[in-house]
């Protein structure tokens, strides 16, 4: 039975929670391989909504979910979403923490903010949730780990030696209010001993799974264009985002991944500062993001909007090695008569790209060469219309890869496989 992985090829929020929900109704292991609360997945099942965060979204298909090393964890996050989905009558006792994971600790929160604002209009538009700031000190060997938490002795050292440094840096460098000790220090004991039965050795338990026969999925966080390596940095998030970390950010080996499924909306979004080449100009835009419902489900920011980008799908198909492709969304696009797909660059000098730039000077300043597509102007179904069926298969004839999942509306039922 095969590894699967499941990654966005946008710059996040294409709809993975959705496709992973969907596809765990047949796994038996959901993993989560790099990311943190900035992630925020939405799932419809049985007419409730979950805005998941730090748990896989396998947990509402009550599979057994992995927080895998490569990912960072805000402890107070995590316990919420365990308090939440509990309250709800869903079960957590199958979620499993890698002790390798790396723990958000209030400076990183506070010090996230403080950049951001000091950066001005440099900004990046984090989700101010401390994710680099948290992978910064996991790089820099400052980091506190979930295994950490095992041991209270361990714990208290740790936390104090990195927050006589972080204190310097929020007082002097940010000039804001430092963190008082005692109170971090209780209040992160209080989580300790409601994390520690969900602390694991994952890598060991994702490998058994898969000697076992079991079907496993590997759930990536934000999208290929959002990742620190690869996308469009320093607009980026600060891990790596890419089908390749699903092994490093679980523990297992890269020959035990089988198929890597790209989710795309069939048309684009972006949350955050950056260049964006095909964001929509007028009123159009903001008719996508409310027929899209495009606000952030982390921080409740709008989306930025924009036609499909073939460009940056085919870079996303490069660099993940994908598989085939879920497109999701595309019930949206039925209201428009025409719908424009980008599949060239254009750069100043004339010069028309097929490929990714490789020079961020020459992706800030592409702009998109559109082909008008027709619309279909009518609700979707699981016959689809015979315009939205050549949009699709324009979009695999571009990327040589298959559409094998087409979202066509926000719950579970509402996606054609072909
Ligand atoms: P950070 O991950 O909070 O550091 O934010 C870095 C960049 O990634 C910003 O542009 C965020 O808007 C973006 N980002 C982070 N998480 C997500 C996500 O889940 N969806 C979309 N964008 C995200």
């Amino acid at each position: 039975m095969p590894a699967t992985v499941i990654v966005g090829a946008q710059w996040g929020d294409e709809g993975k929670g959705k496709i992973v929900d969907l596809l765990a109704q047949d796994s038996d292991v959901v993993c989560r391989y790099q990311g943190g609360p900035n992630a925020g997945h939405t799932i419809i099942a049985e007419g409730e909504t979950f805005k998941i965060r730090q748990i896989p979204s396998g947990v509402v298909a009550g599979k057994t979910c992995v927080i895998g090393a490569g990912c960072v964890v805000d402890p107070e996050v995590f316990l919420g979403e365990v308090d939440d989905l509990e309250s709800r009558g869903y079960t957590t006792s199958d979620v499993h923490l890698s002790g390798e994971a790396h723990l958000i600790m209030p400076w990183h929160v506070a010090i996230d903010g403080a950049s951001e604002r000091r950066l001005g209009k440099l900004q990046i538009g984090t989700t101010k949730r401390g994710i680099g700031p948290c992978y910064a000190d996991k790089a820099m060997r400052l980091g506190i780990r979930a295994q950490d938490l095992l041991d209270a002795k361990i714990l208290r050292q740790k936390i104090e030696t990195a927050l006589a440094e972080k204190n310097l840096w929020l007082e002097r460098v940010y000039g804001v209010e430092p963190l008082e000790l005692e109170e971090l220090a209780a209040r992160l004991e209080r989580c300790a001993e409601r994390i520690r039965p969900f602390i694991a050795d994952t890598s060991l338990l994702v490998d058994r799974a898969l000697k076992e026969g079991k079907s496993v999925l590997l759930e990536g966080a934000q999208g290929t264009l959002l990742d620190l390596d690869h996308g469009t940095y320093p607009f980026v998030t600060s891990s790596s985002t890419v089908a390749a970390n699903a092994a490093t950010g679980v523990g297992i080996g890269p020959n035990r991944i089988d198929r890597v499924l790209g989710v795309t909306k069939a048309y684009v979004t972006r949350v955050g500062e950056g260049p964006f080449p095909t964001e929509i100009e007028g009123s159009d835009q903001q008719r996508v993001r409310e027929l899209g419902g495009e606000f952030g489900t982390v921080t409740g920011r709008e989306r930025r909007c924009g036609w499909l980008d073939l460009v940056a799908l085919r870079y996303a198909v490069r660099l993940n090695g994908i598989t085939s492709l879920a497109l999701t969304k595309l019930d949206v696009l039925s209201h428009f008569a025409e719908i424009p797909v980008c599949t060239r660059y254009r750069l100043p000098d004339g010069t028309e790209l097929n490929e990714f730039p490789a020079h961020q000077s020459d992706f800030h300043h592409a702009r998109p060469v559109y082909e008008t597509l027709p619309g279909w102007e009518e609700p979707l179904d699981d016959e689809l219309p015979a315009a939205a069926r050549a949009y699709v298969e324009f979009v695999e004839r571009e990327l040589e890869v298959d559409v094998s999942l087409i979202g066509t509306g926000a719950e579970r039922e509402r996606v054609v496989a072909r």
